[in-house]
C-alpha cells in the first residue's frame, strides 16, 4: 500500500472531526493523504490539524494563486488513486450529483477520473429527504462508492440513519478500493458464461474485538467460500472475495480483500459494488462486544468482566435490500444445526435474497472439513444435493449462478 494516494475532501459537518482520525489511520496504513478542506469544513476542523496529520499541505481555494501555481485543480484531481469524501455533506452530494463546480471540492469531484468513495453524514431528515435520495441514486449510477451512513444518536439530538461511518470502516472501504475492488472490469474478459460479470463473495468467520488480543469468532474455515470464488473466476467472472481471518490461499484470478469484523466486511462489500451477484458465504458474527477495550483486560479481584453484546449489521439483508445498488442475484448461506429446510425457508423470506444454500453443520466433517451436503432453497422449491467435496459443490453452484444471471 505504500505507493497508494488518497485525495481526502473534508466537508462542513460535525463529523469532520472524524476525518482527522481517518487521516491518521490512512497514514498508519501507509497511504499518502492530500486534504481538501471546504470553507464550511474549516469551521469544524482547522487546516493545521489536518495538515499535521496528513503530513501534507491543505488545499482550500479554487481561485488561489499559490494553489493554482503550485498544483492546478485538474492536476490535484488526478494526483491520487482514490478520492474520499468524508464527511460527504448533503451539499457536496447535491453538487456532485448535478455536476456543479463552484468551489475547489466540487470542481475536483467533477474533474477527477479516479474512483470516488463518499461517507455521507447529515441529520436523519436531510438523509431521508427525497432530494438527497435522488442525488444518492444519481451518484451510485455514476459509479460513486458509498460507505455508511450508520444509524445512531446524532449531534443534533435526533436518532436515525445519517451518522458518518466510523473512520475504521471508511479506512477498510478505501483500502478495498485501493486494492482494486470496484475497478472497471478488464477490457478483455476471460472466456466463460460469466465473462463481463462482477461477483462479490464473502467467506470465513468474522472476528469481533473484545480487547487488543481477544476476539469473538466462530469455527468457519472459509474453505467453501474460497472454492466458490475460484469456481466463479474459472467461469470468467471478475471476483471480489471479502475474507474474514482465515489461512486459505487466494484462488487464481480472484481479487481478495481481508477484513476482520462484520462492520468491516459490510463496508468492503458495499465499496465493491456495483456487482451482478453477491454470494454471502461468510459466517458473520451476529453480535459483537459493545465495547472493544483499548488495553488488554486483566484478571482482578472483581472477577470476570461482564460482556454486553450488541447486534452486528446484517450483511445479507443489507445487500438484498431493494435499490439501485442491489446485485441482480443475491445468494445467502445458512449453517443450521436442526430443521435445516424450515430455517432456510424462513431465512430466505426474512433476508430478501434470491436463494439460500443451507447446510447441516452437525454432520461430521462439514464445518471446517472438505465436504458439504447442501439444500438449495429458492421461491421455486427445494433441491437436495448429495454430499460432495466442497470444490464440487462450488463448481455446481457457480454453474447455477451463471444460469440464473444469463436466464
Ligand atoms: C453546526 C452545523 C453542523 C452541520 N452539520 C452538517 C452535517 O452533518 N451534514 C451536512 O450535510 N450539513 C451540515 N451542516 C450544513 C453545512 O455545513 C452546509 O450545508 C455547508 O454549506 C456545507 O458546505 P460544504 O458541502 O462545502 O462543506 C451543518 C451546519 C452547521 C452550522
Amino acid at each position: 500500500m505504500s505507493e497508494r494516494r488518497v485525495l481526502l475532501i473534508v466537508g462542513g459537518g460535525i463529523a469532520a472531526y472524524k476525518a482527522l482520525e481517518l487521516t491518521r489511520l490512512l497514514r498508519k496504513a501507509g497511504v499518502a493523504v492530500r486534504p481538501i478542506l471546504t470553507r464550511a469544513g474549516a469551521e469544524f476542523v482547522t487546516p493545521l490539524s489536518l495538515s499535521a496529520l496528513a503530513e501534507d499541505r491543505v488545499y482550500s481555494e479554487l481561485f488561489s494563486l499559490t494553489d493554482e501555481a503550485e498544483m492546478g485543480h485538474i492536476q490535484l484531481s488526478r494526483s491520487a488513486d482514490l478520492v474520499v469524501v468524508a464527511p460527504a455533506t448533503a451539499d457536496l452530494m447535491a453538487k456532485a450529483a448535478h455536476g456543479l463546480a463552484g468551489d475547489l471540492a466540487s470542481t475536483t469531484l467533477l474533474a477527477t477520473d479516479k474512483p470516488v468513495l463518499m461517507a455521507p453524514a447529515m441529520n436523519v431528515r436531510m438523509w431521508e429527504h427525497a432530494a438527497t435520495r435522488r442525488n444518492l441514486e444519481t451518484l451510485r449510477a455514476d459509479g460513486v462508492h458509498f460507505v455508511g451512513p450508520d444509524e445512531g444518536a446524532m449531534a443534533c439530538g435526533e436518532w436515525g440513519e445519517g451518522r458518518m461511518a466510523e473512520p475504521e470502516a471508511i479506512l477498510q472501504a478505501a483500502l478495498a478500493l485501493l486494492a482494486g475492488a470496484g475497478a472497471p472490469p478488464p477490457a478483455i474478459a476471460a472466456p466463460g458464461p460469466l465473462a463481463g460479470r462482477h461477483v462479490v463473495v464473502t467467506a470465513g468467520p468474522t472476528a469481533e474485538a473484545l480487547d487488543p488480543v481477544r476476539v469473538l469468532t466462530n469455527r468457519s474455515s472459509g474453505r467453501q467460500g474460497f472454492e466458490i470464488a475460484g469456481a466463479l473466476a474459472r467461469l470468467g467472472a471478475r471476483v471480489t472475495l471479502v475474507a474474514g481471518p482465515v489461512s486459505q490461499p487466494t484462488p487464481a484470478g480472484v481479487s481478495r480483500i481481508d477484513v476482520e469484523s462484520a462492520r468491516e466486511m459490510l463496508s468492503a462489500c458495499q465499496a465493491a459494488l456495483p456487482a451482478d451477484a453477491a454470494v454471502c458465504v461468510a459466517a458473520v458474527a451476529d453480535w459483537r462486544p459493545d465495547e472493544a477495550f483499548g488495553v488488554k483486560l486483566k484478571k482482578g479481584k472483581d472477577g470476570p468482566p461482564a460482556i454486553r453484546l450488541v447486534e452486528n449489521p446484517d450483511i445479507l439483508a443489507t445487500l438484498s435490500a431493494a435499490g439501485p445498488a442491489r446485485p441482480a442475484l443475491v445468494v445467502g448461506f445458512a449453517a443450521e444445526t436442526n430443521d435445516v429446510e424450515a430455517h432456510a425457508l424462513a431465512k430466505l423470506k426474512r433476508k430478501g435474497c434470491d436463494f439460500i444454500v443451507a447446510n447441516d453443520v452437525t454432520q461430521p466433517g462439514v464445518m471446517g472439513g472438505a465436504e458439504n451436503a447442501v439444500l438449495i432453497v429458492s421461491r421455486d422449491g427445494v433441491e437436495r444435493w448429495d454430499r460432495a467435496p466442497k470444490a464440487e459443490v462450488a463448481a455446481r453452484l457457480a454453474d447455477r449462478i451463471a444460469r440464473a444471471l444469463n436466464a
